[in-house]
């Protein structure tokens, strides 16, 4: 606990020996000096572990080594090579040697341009408060793309990163909470844009009706921000929105109900057409998968047991 707010391992050592100087009765001592030395370590540890609030160990690695693998995990028509040492340059120099708050949208711009492939017509996928489920149904891209299945968000899925003005320019210790949230924004805002700006045909959209923290569709989400107004009308003639209920839950928002109302009218506001679909079957079915046994599932129990039971 004491070592908490301690930046490195060696200022919270440090405080042991003076916390050894301060306690003047020896077995006292000798008890303040171990428990400190165990939540010393331990928060050495957590730094060291892929909970670490800082940089991603080895980050520009994995971001190169995605970057070559990510035409073997994908098969896109018409990909070619990209240059991905080249890549990685841009992106780092987006934050590399800057104070870690400061960032604009502007800095990740090379990267996202150099970075960016045609996504197929008809196979753009969004989602909001819905993760699992919209990567389950896309399947990696077999159905449809996701902002985590093109080339900019699947270098950096998952990492955390952020700069230091000191060698070598990035912080693997810590990353500020303060200004996290928009350094996130900067980068996944710019790259949700550019996203949907090349989305082409019909785009879906897959919604989480039964969230009781949060309305299915909230004006302040990555979509609604960034994705929506980013969509282009020549391009785009229809919004599919999938409206998910987890199973055995009470239904809160449907497709004619509540904040989807919201999102339909700032859909038509943006000049765009839009259908709506409460639980369609197949993502039911993919929910089954991982619940079969929820009241929405046992009708294909029943069937299941027929087509048993007859053998
Ligand atoms: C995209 O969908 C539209 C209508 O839904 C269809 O006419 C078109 O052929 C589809 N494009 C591709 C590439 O499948
Ligand atoms: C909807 O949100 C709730 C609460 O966060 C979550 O438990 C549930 O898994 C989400 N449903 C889907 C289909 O993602
Ligand atoms: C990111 O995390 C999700 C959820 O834990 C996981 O399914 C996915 O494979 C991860 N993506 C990468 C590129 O590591
Ligand atoms: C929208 O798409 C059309 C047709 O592909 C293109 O000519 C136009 O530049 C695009 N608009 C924007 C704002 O990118
Ligand atoms: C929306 O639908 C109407 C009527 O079907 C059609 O005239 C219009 O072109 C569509 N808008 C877009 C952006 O596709």
């Amino acid at each position: 606990m004491f070592c908490i707010d301690f930046h490195t391992v060696k200022s919270c050592l440090r405080s042991i020996f003076k916390m050894k100087i301060a306690a003047s009765s020896g077995l006292l001592r000798i008890f303040l000096t171990s428990i400190l030395t165990l939540v010393c370590n331990a928060q050495h540890m957590s730094r060291n572990s892929m909970f670490s609030l800082g940089t991603t160990r080895h980050i520009s690695e994995i971001f190169i080594g995605r970057c070559y693998d990510y035409p073997n995990k994908y098969n896109i028509p018409g990909y070619e090579e990209k240059d991905c040492k080249q890549l990685w340059t841009y992106f780092s120099s987006a934050f590399q040697y800057k104070d870690p708050c400061e960032f604009s949208e502007k800095d990740y711009q090379m990267f996202i341009e150099a970075a960016s492939i045609k996504t197929p017509e008809n196979q753009t996928l969004f989602w909001s408060g819905s993760y699992v489920i919209s990567h389950e149904y896309a399947e990696t891209s077999r159905r449809y793309f996701t902002l985590e299945d093109i080339l900019i968000g699947y270098v950096v899925n998952n990492l955390t990163w952020c700069g230091q003005k000191k060698a070598p320019g990035i912080d693997y210790d810590t990353c500020p909470q303060t200004c996290g949230k928009d350094a996130d924004s900067a980068f996944w805002g710019k790259a949700s844009s550019s996203f949907a700006a090349a989305a082409s045909g019909e785009v879906t959209l897959v919604l989480n009706g039964s969230n009781p923290n949060r309305p299915a569709y909230d004006k302040n989400s990555y979509f609604g921000r960034f994705e929506l107004p980013a969509l282009n009308k020549s391009k785009v003639h229809n919004i599919n929105i999938l409206l998910i209920h987890g199973l055995d839950t009470t239904y809160s928002e449907t497709c004619t109900t509540g904040s989807v109302l919201k999102l339909q009218s700032d859909i038509k506001r943006n000049g765009l057409n839009y259908t709506c679909t409460d639980d369609p079957k197949a993502i039911v079915h993919l929910l089954c998968v991982e619940d079969p046994n929820a009241r929405e599932c046992q009708l294909i129990n029943r069937l299941m047991g027929i087509a048993h039971s007859s053998f």
